[in-house]
């Protein structure tokens, strides 16, 4: 499922009109709605907790592992994500991608490889709870996983019964093979099942985007894949944000839009590309599974996810997706989120091959007229208070931002606000 293989023999500014009409194609009339249009929340769930008031955060298998899990593998990902700092900074569900699961009994019920996951499923459940985290698996709505292993059809209530005897809190669903099945009937059976478990367990759709969950997921699923599979790579990452960039009337709290797992610290972009991979995705209210290996990570892969400021614009409760709000053309572009205590967080992202002066006017971002706080998130320094009065060229808030790069500050009107 991956796009990004096609942009990288194109020239740039090919590339640019690429991601442009993109853009306006996707964002094009009818694709977004605020209220779910297909499936009304049924009566018990309004009664259902909320599972995710803010964006998932956690591990996930697919982008660096592929088939290549097992046991070992799960059990060292749980004790680094305790160790590193990761699980104190919200990262909380370590989740399984494919391949765990080979076969059904005779009965019905889905087996987990005995080769690679000997202990079984429970006692790996177990595990990671011993260790304060949350455990999930992944699934396919269709007969078989996009890797050939076996799907939930036909099998939807023993599947649930059997995730949550194993004690699982989050499932990926996908959806390959599964031809003309309509999403939102078949996503909703599957929550379903899982609510008649008794036990919260977090259900994350994946069918790419293809069926508009954006105007369907809310009150389905807590989160929903809007686009093709990551690349590890920077167009993949900025052909990913304006496509998500799209949905942003759609996220809120208990229902996100997932622009997919992060591929940060996978090693196939440069540490600015990382930084405002994972801004953007901060930015946008993603939520934010790591995709890398946790049992060795450098310096710089730490510094990025376990920023605390950025990812604290990520949980912000207020739970608002940000958007661009500046599009320059030339490569600049302003993506402004609001947050719960009326500061606005502010990514200056530049898709453009040398450094851009970017800038931003108080009017542009919502901010009033007068003082405001400004504080620079990745440098983790205050830088001041700035005015914006609309009459000079040195009152307006203007940044250097790198290459390939981002400069993240949070703005807080008032002087004297902290
Ligand atoms: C699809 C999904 C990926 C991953 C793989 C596993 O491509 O979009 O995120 O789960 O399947 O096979």
């Amino acid at each position: 499922m991956t796009t990004s293989a096609s942009f990288k023999k194109t020239p740039a500014w090919m590339m640019a009109i690429v991601l442009t009409l993109t853009a306006l194609v996707a964002c094009g009339p009818g694709k977004t709605a605020k209220e779910p249009a297909a499936s009304a929340p049924s009566p018990a769930a309004a009664a259902a907790p909320v599972l995710a008031p803010v964006p998932p955060m956690g591990f996930n298998t697919w982008n660096k592992f592929g088939c290549d899990v097992d046991e070992k593998l799960i059990r060292e990902t749980a004790d680094a994500m305790a160790e590193t700092g990761l699980l104190e900074a919200g990262y909380k569900y370590l989740v399984i991608d494919d391949c765990w699961q080979v076969d059904r009994d005779p009965s019905g019920r889905i087996i987990a490889d005995p080769r690679r996951f000997p202990g079984g499923m429970k006692a790996l459940a177990d595990y990671v709870h011993s260790k304060g985290l949350k455990f999930g698996l992944y699934s396919d709505i269709g007969p078989k996983t996009c890797a050939g292993r076996p799907g939930a059809a036909g099998h939807f209530d023993v599947d649930a019964a059997t995730y949550a005897e194993w004690g699982i809190d989050y499932i990926k669903v996908d959806w390959c093979n599964c031809d003309d099945l309509d999403a939102p009937a078949e996503y909703a059976r599957f929550r379903d099942v899982l609510r008649a478990t008794g036990r919260p367990i977090v259900l994350s759709l994946c069918e790419w985007g293809r069926n508009d969950p954006w105007t369907w997921a809310k009150g389905v699923g807590q989160l929903w894949r809007t686009t093709s599979d990551i690349g590890d790579d920077w167009q993949s990452v900025v052909w990913i944000a304006g496509a998500n960039n799209c949905h942003a009337d759609a996220a809120g709290p208990g229902g996100w839009n997932d622009p997919d797992m992060l591929e940060v610290g996978n090693g196939g972009m440069t540490f600015d590309e990382y930084k405002a991979h994972f801004s953007l995705w901060a930015v946008m209210a993603a939520p934010l599974m790591a995709g890398n290996d946790l049992r060795a990570m450098t310096e710089e892969t730490k510094s990025i996810l376990l920023n605390k400021e950025v990812i604290a614009v990520d949980q912000d409760p207020l739970g608002v997706q940000g958007r661009i709000v500046i599009d320059r053309g030339y490569g600049g572009q302003v993506w402004m989120k609001p947050l719960a205590d009326g500061s606005k967080a502010v990514a200056f992202v530049n898709l453009a091959k040398g450094e851009l002066a970017q800038y931003v006017r108080w009017s542009q971002i919502g901010i009033p007229p007068g003082p405001a706080r400004v504080r620079d998130l990745w440098a983790h320094a205050d830088i001041g208070v700035h005015t914006d009065q609309g009459k000079t060229f040195d009152e307006r808030f203007e940044v250097k931002v790198p290459s390939h790069g981002v400069v993240m500050v949070r703005i807080w009107p008032g002087a004297a606000a902290k």
